[in-house]
Parts: structure tokens; C-alpha cells; sequence
């Protein structure tokens, strides 16, 4: 029997990127619109008027003063930091040894990954994102735990254990035998597995010898749909350990690219420092690279060069980077976005940001055939945004003169509190209380 549910409230969802779409033909909005869910996927979204008449005794739940959009879309974030998250005083690599590394050495306990599995998943649900791509610790019972809570939810989510064997402290090493047979071990228990997905997860080339890097590369590329996720040029000091670690590449990326970890696929966090030739590089592979503002921001890494990546082709998606980033909520995600590109002499409209939240985010992934927008027989993935959740968004929401104006306001002033439901697969996953 199918089940069918109707959803009322103002709904709005992206069509393209605006960059790439004529005037207005970006996004689709309805004023007073109905979201029509069917087992699970999207059925149909339109005004109310004209798909209310159809509906028969389908319940309509209602939601006045509120906006309906896709489920928001984490393209890169650490479960195992939520603990840590602000953390004071260091840039990347004193912040990853004074903090980081201790805060993952508790992971190898199956008890304690699940605790924090689930908190980490009600967290991103109370902030209305429904997909992430997921950084596990170095320990295969970390992401055991991880894909055990996100298939209680029916989420999709994709994950994967960290690969490090150098320059990490004992106990949060791997080998490049070990860490490839834990990572196919994990790949042939859950990738593909309801809406999971794997990635293969070298932290980043400090921390991986050329043995696993190869060892990555291989596994990347034995089995169909598989991501690749790691970090790339985020700090200077960084980038300088990298050119020392591997003197015969040319550069950081190239280090990822002789090992073929680049591609379709293939998610890089932060790419702050990267150079002309990388970008083009990043494009013409169809690679991503995750845009983290508060994350950046907070370790005093660099300005984000949005207009550079985009101007080489490159799949940009948003990322918290909890918790070197400082907050679940996309929407203050995009808050930070917003000044990063100030600070730069660039703009960020409102419907390019909602843009990268969501179908840029799936587009990033590969995933625009599943999740992003409302398109019939996507996953009902969606967030009900309240237009009062605080007092000060109820009253600035009331001198708007349009949907930029009060979509604007809601990513510079919302958060968790203005997430007043979540839904993932049709189902309600969080529901403010
Ligand atoms: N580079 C390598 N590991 C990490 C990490 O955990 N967080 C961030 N922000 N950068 C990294
Ligand atoms: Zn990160």
C-alpha cells in the first residue's frame, strides 16, 4: 500500500546554479505550495490551489509562516570532533595535535563511537541537514557505529574510516595492509546499503605513507560508486610539510593525483591555497572541493576563493567542517560564506547560497539524481524553516519586501532554532520542540 502525505507552506527549491541559469529560472517558488510525498520520494510540488483539489483524503499538514526547502547538504564534516568542537587558541596542525588526535583515540570504543554517532546525527537533524560526507576516526568500529545509527534514521549519508599511517600518535595509526583490508571490509558491508554510501578516507598526505596512498588509490576504484575524501591545502605551514614529504610531486594535488585519488567523486575539504593549475586540474576531473567559512575562519586559514574554482569548472559544495568549523547549522554556515566573499570584494546572493546548501552539494556528490531539489522521485529529504523562530528573525522577516530579502535575513540570522522540522524519506526525523 502506498503511503501518501502533503506538506503546506511557502516552498522553495533550486533548479540550477544560478551562475549558470537565465534570470529567475534558478529556483521555483511557491508562495502557498503543497509538497506531495509518496513512499518515501517526492510525488509532486506546486501551488496548493491547483494540487489540493486532486488530493482526495491524502492528510495535508500545514505550516504557517514558514518556508519548506531540501534537505541542506554537509559535503564535509568529522563525527568524531562534535566533542571538541571550540577548541581555543591553534592553527591547523597544532589545533589537529593538542586536540584532534586525543579526541579520536576514544573511538576505538565501540560504546563511545555509538554515543557519539547518534548525538552527531539528532545535531545535523536539529540543524535540517540530511546528508553529510563524513569523516569516521581511524577505527573500523567508528564507522560500525556511524552506519548503524544513520540506517536506524534512513538517512543518506555517506562515510568512511580515516586512513593514517605516519606522523599521528600510536594507537591512532593504521597500516597501508590494515587500513585497506578495514576499509574493504567496511565498503563490502555497507556501501550501497539503503542510502549509505562508502568513501575511502586518507586524512590527508602528511599523515598517509606513498604505500597507502596507493593502496588508497587502488581501493577508490574497485568497486562502483565509491568517494574519496580528504583534505587539501588548507594551511599554508601545511601546504610547506607536504612539498617536504613528497619532493618529486609537483605540488599538493599532484601528490592525490599520482595516486589516483582524484576524480568523479573525489571530495577535497578546504583547497584555500590552490593555485590556477590546481583548479583547472580539480575541473577537468570532475573532482569537488568542500568550502568550509567558519572552519577557515576559525584555524586562520585563509580566505575561501569561490570565483576562481568556479571560474575553472570545479563542484563546489558546503561543508561545516565540525569541529575545526563552528557550528552544525548550514544556514550559519552560509552566514560566514557570506563575509568570506565580503572580504573579498565578491557577493554571495541568497539563492546561490541556498544553492550550495543543497542541489549544488548533491551535484558535488553525484547525488542530483537522488537529493538537492524537489524533482518527482527524488528522496524526501526536507526542512521546514520557521520565518518566527526568534523574535529578532520574526520582526526583520516583517520589513522584507521579497523572498531575496527574507531568505538573506534567515541564513544571517537563523539556526537550529529556526529548523522547526526535519524530514528524511518522507519520514519527520527532528521536530523542534
Ligand atoms: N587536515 C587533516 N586533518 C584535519 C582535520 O581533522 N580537520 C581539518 N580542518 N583539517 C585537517
Ligand atoms: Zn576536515
Amino acid at each position: 500500500m502506498t503511503t501518501v502525505n502533503a506538506y503546506r507552506a511557502a516552498i522553495l527549491h533550486c533548479l540550477a546554479d544560478p551562475a549558470d541559469a537565465a534570470a529567475g529560472q534558478a529556483h521555483e517558488y511557491f508562495e502557498d505550495g503543497l509538497l506531495v510525498i509518496e513512499d518515501g520520494r517526492v510525488a509532486r510540488v506546486g501551488p496548493a490551489a491547483e494540487l489540493l483539489p486532486g488530493l482526495g483524503d491524502v492528510p495535508v499538514t500545514e505550516y504557517p509562516d514558514a518556508l519548506i526547502v531540501p534537505g541542506f547538504i554537509d559535503t564535509h564534516i568529522h563525527y568524531p570532533q562534535t566533542g571538541m568542537i571550540a577548541s581555543y587558541g591553534e592553527q591547523l596542525l597544532d589545533w589537529l595535535n593538542t586536540y584532534t588526535f586525543p579526541t579520536e583515540q576514544r573511538f576505538g570504543d565501540p560504546a563511545h563511537a555509538r554515543q557519539v554517532a547518534e548525538f552527531f546525527l539528532a545535531e545535523l537533524l536539529r540543524n535540517g541537514t540530511t546528508t553529510a560526507l563524513v569523516f569516521g576516526s581511524v577505527h573500523k568500529a567508528s564507522v560500525d557505529a556511524f552506519f548503524e545509527a544513520a540506517q536506524t534514521l534512513d538517512l543518506r549519508m555517506i562515510a568512511g574510516k580515516v586512513l593514517m599511517d605516519r606522523n599521528a600518535p600510536e594507537g591512532l595509526t593504521d597500516t597501508p595492509e590494515s587500513g585497506y583490508a578495514d576499509s574493504k571490509a567496511l565498503i563490502e558491508r555497507w556501501h550501497g546499503k539503503g542510502r549509505l554510501h562508502y568513501a575511502v578516507t586518507p586524512r590527508f598526505a602528511p599523515t598517509s605513507t606513498p604505500e597507502q596512498l596507493a593502496l588508497a588509490g587502488q581501493l577508490f576504484h574497485e568497486y562502483p560508486g565509491l568517494y574519496m575524501h580528504t583534505h587539501l591545502s588548507e594551511n599554508l605551514k601545511e601546504i610547506e610539510w607536504v612539498k617536504a614529504l613528497f619532493p618529486e610531486r609537483t605540488g599538493y594535488l599532484d601528490v592525490y593525483d599520482h595516486y589516483r585519488l582524484i576524480g568523479p567523486r573525489s571530495v577535497f575539504a578546504h583547497g584555500v591555497h590552490v593555485c590556477d593549475e590546481e583548479c583547472a586540474r580539480l575541473g577537468e576531473t570532475g573532482s569537488a572541493v568542500a568550502f568550509c567559512p567558519t572552519s577557515n575562519l576559525f584555524l586562520g586559514s585563509g580566505l575561501f576563493d569561490l570565483a576562481k574554482l568556479e571560474r575553472h569548472g570545479v563542484r563546489v559544495g558546503l561543508g561545516t567542517d565540525v569541529g575545526a568549523g563552528t557550528s552544525f547549522s548550514q544556514l550559519q554556515t552560509l552566514n560566514e560564506a557570506y563575509k568570506v566573499m565580503q572580504l573579498q570584494g565578491e557577493k554571495l546572493d541568497p539563492f546561490k547560497s541556498l544553492y550550495l546548501a543543497t542541489l549544488g552539494g548533491a551535484r558535488a556528490l553525484y547525488l542530483d539524481d537522488r537529493i538537492g531539489n524537489f524533482a518527482s522521485g527524488k528522496d524526501a529529504d526536507f526542512v521546514v524553516l520557521d520565518y518566527r523562530a526568534t523574535p529578532l528573525l520574526g520582526y526583520r522577516l516583517d520589513q522584507a519586501k521579497d523572498l531575496a530579502e527574507r531568505l538573506f535575513a534567515l541564513m544571517m540570522l537563523g539556526d537550529d532554532r529556526a529548523v522547526k522540522e526535519t524530514f528524511a524519506a518522507g519520514r519527520s526525523v527532528h521536530r523542534r520542540a
